[in-house]
């Protein structure tokens, strides 16, 4: 590890697709830290990446097309004091790591539980599967424990539910109950509200923010919404294309976002209590992941965009020790040559 105060280190990771119309560069060259106990958002619209960041980390990505190409996703393995590239072990030691120290929640419950058993034999299963030696009633008592843990109440009535017989924020509860049966140490949730209502959306935000500060967890908070971000996270990822393009704290990226995409992405961000006749949308196209240019990426839906721009494409210019940026525009060793 480069710090012993991170959980993960994400160095140059790169991660591809091997398709028949050519390679996907779904991440290509990322690199953050997610320290302990801290949450780390990353956000960008669909498809830039953030999934198949996520996805490699839990090596999870869908072989034989899908691949990690190079790069390093160092691991602060706590349990066994030891540092351990999750890119390149084996997949049993993986699987000994993920859903133990590593946890996930998606954005669709019913992709996690499952259907024909009921909840309490589901979470049962996960904690047993977990600590083997542990007495029956004593699972039963962390399950019931774990339910009343995120803010369910009847918790023997739910105990005894099966999956459909709950709505889908109850779901996503028992998803998040499952996630913290094994006391992770890193807690992966790909837009864990996505596919709830707004209320229900702000209740599991809410019992997520509350659970941060119970557990002494990492989180990495994975969403196209900027506004979600906003409410948990200390540390943001802007993604594009791939490819990081800004990244602070969240004071920084909220009070001087600096890269054009960043902003466009505020822009677009619904904000409490403002009406407004149309969301603004960063005009044009994400580029095609199989061609992509030379130069900087966004340099075809950016309003500042310079001739410097049809230049390589852009390196990483630290602004402070946190906040990074991808730009030419922040680039002071060159020269900017406006239209
Ligand atoms: N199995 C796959 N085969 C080929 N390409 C893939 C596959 N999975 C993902 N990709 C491509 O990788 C890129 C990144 O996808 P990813 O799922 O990480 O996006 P995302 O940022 O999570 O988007 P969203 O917000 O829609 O979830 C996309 O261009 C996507 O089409
Ligand atoms: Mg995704």
């Amino acid at each position: 590890m480069k710090n012993f105060g991170n959980v993960v280190e994400f160095e140059e990771l790169r991660s591809y697709f091997y398709t028949d119309v050519g390679t996907v560069k779904a991440v290509d060259g990322v690199t953050f830290d997610v320290p302990k106990g801290k949450t780390v958002g990353i956000v960008g619209e669909s498809g830039c990446g953030k999934s198949v960041t996520s996805l490699s980390l839990m090596r999870l990505l869908q072989g034989p097309q899908g691949q990690i190409a190079g790069g390093e996703i160092r691991y602060n393995q706590s349990s066994k004091h030891r540092t351990v590239d999750l890119a390149k072990i084996s997949q049993k030691e993986m699987e000994e790591i993920r859903g133990n120290e590593i946890a996930m929640i998606f954005q669709e419950p019913m992709t996690t539980l499952n259907p024909v058993f009921t909840i309490g034999d589901q979470i049962d299963e996960c904690i047993e599967h977990h600590n083997p030696k542990m007495k029956k009633e004593e699972i039963k008592a962390r399950t019931i424990e774990m339910l009343k843990l995120v803010g369910i109440a009847r918790t023997e009535g739910i105990y005894q539910s099966y999956p459909h017989e709950l709505s889908g924020g109850m779901r996503q509860r028992v998803v998040i109950a499952m996630a913290l049966c094994c006391n992770p140490q890193l807690i992966i949730a790909d837009e864990p509200t996505t596919a709830l209502d707004v209320t229900i959306q702000a209740q599991i935000l809410d019992l997520l923010r509350e659970l941060k500060n119970k557990i002494n967890a990492s989180i990495m908070l994975i969403t196209h919404d900027l506004g979600v971000i906003a409410e948990m996270a200390d540390y943001v990822v802007v993604m594009y294309a791939g490819r990081i393009v800004e990244q602070g704290t969240a004071k920084e990226i909220y009070q001087e976002p600096l890269h054009p995409y960043t902003i466009g992405l505020m822009k677009s961000r619904p904000i409490l209590n403002e009406s407004v006749d149309r969301l603004y949308s960063i005009p044009g196209n994400v580029p095609n992941p199989i061609n992509l240019p030379e130069h900087c990426y966004f340099k075809n839906r950016c309003e500042k965009c310079m001739v410097r721009c049809n230049g390589a494409y852009p390196r990483m210019i630290s602004i402070t020790s946190t906040h990074k940026v991808c730009c030419y525009l922040h680039d002071k060793t060159v020269r900017i040559y406006h239209h």
